[in-house]
């Protein structure tokens, strides 16, 4: 892999940023940061942004008497910021009311019009749909997706809507989309999910409408001003509007997508509608689909009406960007569902972060002060933790989405040095005046700090920093940093204060 491009979901303005949009952005965010460090920045991509056309943000800004535009520039202000908050750092951050975004938009709707689908019929077609659309999923809903007539996943009723559309000819996609996916030229991961999609497919795929005649708040219709784009459609084009479709260096180098994140609600529109534009349009298909699942809070689910919507800078104002950022992403395996319990946080901050990652840094420089006159002294790397055992974990883990396991792998590595200290006990070996047995165990410990450090930087960046500054490293290329006795002898070290204070 030369080049990685990873794009989360572009968050709807209708509400504020919530822990479940700050959990796929903070573990995009930390992909990003170690394939720059193992890439190197120029060819890593991370996109996120916010999607802000359709009924539901529309409604939204009327209830609060707002025009449509200044509610999306304060909300998506908001998402940027917390983002920043967080010490995300996209490439990009694309807004689907820019207009680089809109031109692209346009562009591949003109396309579509010309296009023929893999069974010879024009892509795009005029009809006439009646159903039930349910603003909340910005959806038409079937009878028996319904739950007492009402959407199970926002709890309203879906309004009946009758209009003229453009359609697009979904149902001849099926087969070749089905075969990409099972031939994994889009690999959709977990595997759970991916049959999930194959069973979907099986029983046949449904056209679907693309534009929307009563939507006022969209982009119009390349080929119809009186219709505005179905706004999944405009959404999805934003993974390439945001690299400069088509002609731009940055569309010509990270399209496709490496990997694609998202939560399990969005499964279709990503595995099935996004990949069939990308084949009307005889584009190339994003190589990765990774789906996660869902924060329930307490075990019940997150809403305004339950008043337990957990907003992420209540948690970095608590325990700082840093201690945030793992807090969010070690709470359950990426891809599966996982409960959140707010009380569970502190229990979590002492034990990982000050008692473990902070107290072994403090207390391990505080034995070189004393024993060593404060300089790294000499040694060769011999305990018996596999350092580079644990990169080639750590890089296997990535390739396959498994961060929280990578979380584990380095925690256990901190578990490990404490043992080694605690069985070792270089204040024995000291009375003992084995200064050179002491030295050497200090050496480790020194050694594997480093290469722990290097290990946090995705998840604890600036943690990571400071512990190398503490160690007087220098900031190195990914693979002199896996190198093995990588300190500096004699370098003199400085004490400092904790690197998270118990709480
Ligand atoms: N705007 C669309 C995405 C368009 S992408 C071309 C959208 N936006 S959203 O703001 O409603 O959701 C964005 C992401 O947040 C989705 O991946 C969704 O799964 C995720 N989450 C929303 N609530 C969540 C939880 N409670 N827990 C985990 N993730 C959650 O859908």
């Amino acid at each position: 892999m030369e080049k990685f491009f990873i794009t989360t979901p572009i968050y709807y303005v209708n509400s504020k940023p919530h822990i479940g949009h700050a959990y796929t952005t903070i573990i995009a965010d930390a992909f990003a940061r170690y394939y720059r460090f193992k890439l190197g920045d120029d060819n890593v991509f991370f996109l996120t942004g916010t999607d802000e056309h359709g009924a539901k943000i529309a409604q939204s800004a009327e209830k609060l008497g707002k025009t449509p535009q200044e509610f999306c520039d304060e909300i998506s202000g908001q998402f940027k910021n917390s983002w920043q908050n967080l010490s995300i750092e996209p490439n990009d951050f694309i807004r689907t009311t820019e207009e680089r975004h809109e031109e692209v938009v346009k562009k591949i709707l003109s396309t579509l019009k010309e296009a023929k689908t893999p069974k010879g019929n024009d892509v795009i077609f005029k009809g006439n749909y009646e159903g039930l659309y349910c603003v909340g999923c910005e959806s038409y809903k079937k009878e028996t997706d319904l739950i007492d007539g009402k959407c199970p996943d926002h709890g309203t009723a879906p309004e009946f809507l009758h209009e003229e559309n453009y359609y697009f000819k979904l149902s001849d996609f099926g087969d070749a989309i089905a075969e990409k996916i099972r031939k994994d030229e889009i690999r959709i991961l977990p595997q759970e999910r991916k049959n999930e999609v194959l069973s979907f497919i099986e029983q046949g795929l449904e056209d679907i409408a693309i534009s929307r005649e009563q939507v006022k708040w969209g982009i119009k219709l390349p080929f119809d001003e009186n219709q505005t784009t179905y706004v999944w459609i405009d959404a999805l084009v934003n993974y390439i509007s945001a690299l400069g479709f088509p002609d731009s260096e940055n569309y010509k180098k990270f399209w496709p997508a490496d990997v694609h994140l998202l939560g399990k609600d969005i499964l279709k529109f990503h595995c099935i509608i996004w990949p069939a534009i990308l084949i009307a349009a005889d584009l190339p298909l994003p190589k990765d689909l990774f789906i996660h699942g869902y924060f329930t809070i307490d075990g019940q689910k997150m809403s305004k009406t339950l008043g337990n919507v957990i907003d992420p800078n209540e948690i970095v104002f608590e325990y700082g960007a840093e201690a945030a950022r793992y807090l969010i992403i070690s709470q359950f395996a990426f891809g599966q569902d996982g409960d959140v319990k707010a009380e569970e946080f502190k229990i979590k901050f002492n034990a990982d972060l000050a008692n473990g990652l902070g107290n072994l840094v403090s207390r391990t420089l505080g034995m070189i002060e004393k024993y060593c006159g404060g300089k790294i002294p000499a040694g060769k790397y011999n305990a018996d933790l596999d350092l580079n055992n644990l990169w080639t974990v750590v890089d296997a883990n990535y390739s396959n989405y498994r961060i929280l396991e990578n979380l584990k792998e380095i925690w256990n590595a901190i578990s490990w040095c404490d043992g080694y200290i605690a069985a070792q006990k270089p204040w024995v070996l000291a009375k003992e005046n084995k200064q050179a047995e002491l030295e050497q165990v200090l050496y480790n410990a020194l050694e594997i700090i480093r290469h722990i450090a290097f290990l946090i930087l995705p998840v604890l960046p600036q943690t990571s920093e400071k512990i190398l500054d503490l160690l007087k490293v220098a900031k190195t290329d990914f693979e002199s940093a896996k190198q093995i006795n990588g300190l500096t002898v004699g370098a003199q070290l400085t004490q400092t204060e904790p690197l998270f204070l118990r709480k």
